[in-house]
């Protein structure tokens, strides 16, 4: 029989190492010339990530659960160590100590999903597959904040001309923003077990939201690609944020799943 927490640890692995590894590609192409430290910190880890992946494809979900606990301990430091890159980015560029093309927001927004990914490892090795009812309000917060900003990023990063995009942009921005304080408000009113319907609610109206943002990521992807808008968004960073709310679509359903078994 497959061991759960294997399967998902590879499933976690696959998924977020390729964005880690994407992150620093992005960062590396907002900085300047002359910030070739900064570059080559960035291709570091665009390396380190791409080895976490050669190894990854040695392991199966019938590998040795203790071989695998060893590849999380291991996934886990290289994630805090671009962790700890993305935030001392983040401090020099609030310092005015560089100047570049990547927004603040966005780098606090990849140094999140980087902890996120950390946690995710920690908790598997501490054997918890999936998170507890009252652990998935906070999740829930972590993943609307991610597309809150998403929109964000991707209203600004197109050419001011391109103005029907950057309202439809600007109205997810708005939807996500509500979704996401409408979530810190149940987050407030600490649920117990008997506000699962409560959840569910949450659970079916994200849901809507994110498919029709996940539609939107997709269509800016194909036009990106086929070099039919204006932008500064590249192909790959479409592409990026159209995987990471596809997701958020599975979790919500495996959520779901974690409710049904309550
Ligand atoms: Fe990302
Ligand atoms: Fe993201």
């Amino acid at each position: 029989m497959v061991n759960p927490i294997v399967a998902r640890s590879l499933d976690e692995i696959r998924f977020w190492s390729r964005i880690m590894k994407e992150h620093a590609f992005f960062l590396s192409l907002g900085f300047t010339y002359d910030q070739k430290q900064l570059i080559a910190e960035a291709q570091h880890f665009i390396d380190l990530f791409e080895r976490i992946e050669e190894k990854l494809s040695r392991l199966t979900v019938n590998s040795e659960p203790r071989l695998v606990q060893a590849f999380n301990n291991e996934v886990h430091q290289a994630a805090v160590a671009i962790w700890a890159y993305k935030r001392k980015v983040l401090g020099m560029t609030l310092r005015c100590e560089i100047r570049h093309n990547n927004y603040p927001l966005l780098i606090d927004h990849i140094s999140r999903e980087a902890a996120y990914f950390a946690n995710r490892l920690k908790e598997l090795n501490a054997g918890v597959l999936a998170p507890k009812p009252d652990d998935i309000i906070k999740e829930n917060v972590f993943f609307l904040k991610i597309m809150a900003d998403h929109a964000k990023f991707i209203g600004h990063l197109l050419d001011p001309s391109e103005r029907k995009l950057v309202d439809q942009a600007r109205e997810f921005s708005h939807d996500f923003d509500q979704l996401l304080y409408q979530a810190i408000d149940l987050e407030h009113m600490k649920p117990q077990s008997k506000t699962i319907p409560l959840l569910d609610q949450m659970l079916d109206q994200n849901r809507v939201s994110v498919k029709s943002l996940r539609d939107f990521k997709k269509t800016a992807r194909e036009l990106i690609e086929a070099c039919r808008i204006k932008s500064n968004i590249h192909p790959l960073l479409a592409d990026h944020t159209f995987r990471e709310a596809e997701r958020f679509l599975e979790i919500i359903d495996l959520y779901e799943a974690t409710l049904e078994n309550v």
